[in-house]
């Protein structure tokens, strides 16, 4: 295919070479002529091919590419409908599709698919376009998507991408109008996500087997899931055989929601009380040796480099109080889903709480994002959600 060329400086290269998905400005040699979100050829110094990516003149990163292996792939409706087709077989090998029905179909450059998140829920699909280059290609994304099944798709793009990637595609409904609540099913348990109102794609689903772990913790225990979003936690808790569960979210809309699929699931019947309230203060206020189980699953406090050290105050408040207040011998499942807080760092925040609540805390299980949303091992960035699971004595 005879593309526009982007050559990369000879010592810059390596990380390409590697199959790092991003062309930083500074490794550029000679610049493509070619526009923003149009499909370039990258080749090394020598002239040798390395990848086809979608360019960005804007950008600190002015490539993202998203094919290393095929210097011969025609990149046309037929490639697409491949590249979609092998994302979600590798869904349909790992997921229980006949107990679970919404996933990530599309995890962007964990799929080497940059600019790209597809979300399925039944039979609909929330796609965030993040880049004008997958922008370029949504004729093609929808009629693959449709071509795998998929009735209906509801495009749901980032405000940031609107303001930094120059995406001009109006919220709402590509084709065929569907329904902006949809009733799924994840491990069997029943939910109501709402792709319209709701917050991200409508669901996290990228929690989806930590809910699942949470029911071996839950049996004749009192739960608290602080944070609780439409109350993933809380169903599996009780599932898991809770004696009583509350949840928490400073988002009325959300808790309402909570209280709606636990009735779906218990039929009304569940020890459930749910609070529409900031966990901070909830957490400062609430008495000691309530709890035997704590879920604490924050929004992602740093959103940039910059606000990492406010960010981890906030972690290691949360933790502290649930730490200091949990019963003994309780367990508490801790995250943040912030990229720029890593593994490491988390550890340390938590330790920190740990210390100053003067309490014997040991790592049960290191947790992270669902199978669904693979990190590339190329691209380490694409790890966010960091998960401990502790036991308190
Ligand atoms: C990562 S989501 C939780 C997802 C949830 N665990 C689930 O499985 O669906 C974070 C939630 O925190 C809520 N939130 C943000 N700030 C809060 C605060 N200060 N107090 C209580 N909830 C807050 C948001 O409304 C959001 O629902």
């Amino acid at each position: 295919m005879s593309l526009p060329i982007l050559t990369l400086k000879s010592d810059r290269q390596r990380s390409l070479i590697n199959r790092h998905p991003w062309v930083f400005s500074g490794a550029v040699k000679d610049l493509p002529k070619a526009e923003t979100g149009d499909i370039i050829q990258v080749n090394d110094n020598k002239g040798q091919w390395l990848g086809y990516g979608f360019f960005d003149s804007r950008s600190e990163i002015v490539c993202k590419v998203f094919e290393y292996d095929n210097q011969d792939a025609i990149i046309d409706q037929a490639y697409w409908q491949l590249r979609l087709t092998q994302a979600y077989d590798m869904r349909k090998n790992l997921l229980d599709l006949s107990k679970t029905n919404c996933f990530r179909l599309v995890h962007a450059e964990g799929d080497s698919l940059p600019g790209m998140i597809a979300d399925v829920y039944n039979t609909t699909i929330v796609l965030q376009i993040l880049h004008k280059g997958t922008q370029n290609i949504l004729e093609h994304i929808a009629t693959s998507l449709h071509n795998l099944g998929f009735e209906f798709i509801y495009l749901k793009t980032k405000k940031s991408s609107k303001h930094i990637e120059g995406i001009n595609l109006p919220q709402g409904w590509l084709g065929k109008e569907g329904i902006p609540i949809v009733s799924v099913k994840e491990n069997g348990l029943a939910y109501e996500v709402d792709i319209e109102n709701g917050q991200k794609t409508g669901f996290f689903l990228d929690q989806r087997d930590n809910r699942f772990l949470l029911r071996n913790y839950s049996k004749n225990k009192s739960v608290l899931n602080a944070f609780c979003y439409t109350g993933g936690f809380s169903v599996s808790a009780l599932r898991g055989g809770a004696t009583n569960i509350t949840s928490v979210d400073i988002s009325k809309s959300a808790v309402e929601q909570c209280d709606r699929n636990i009735v779906e699931n218990f039929d009304g019947d569940a020890p459930s009380l749910s609070i529409a309230a900031d966990c901070f203060d909830y957490l400062r206020e609430m008495e000691s040796g309530k709890f035997d189980v704590i879920v604490l699953d924050p929004p992602a406090f740093a959103k940039h480099a910059r606000a990492v050290p406010q960010a981890s105050r906030g972690y290691k408040d949360i933790n502290m109080l649930a730490i200091q207040k949990i019963k003994p011998g309780g367990i508490i499942f801790t995250f943040s889903c912030s990229k720029n807080i890593d593994t490491v760092l988390f550890r340390k925040i938590v330790f920190g709480a740990g210390a100053d609540a003067k309490r014997s805390v040991r790592i049960i299980h290191q947790l992270t994002q669902g199978i669904d949303h693979p990190i590339n091992i190329y691209h380490p960035e694409g790890e966010y959600l960091k998960g401990l699971v502790l036991y308190v004595e």
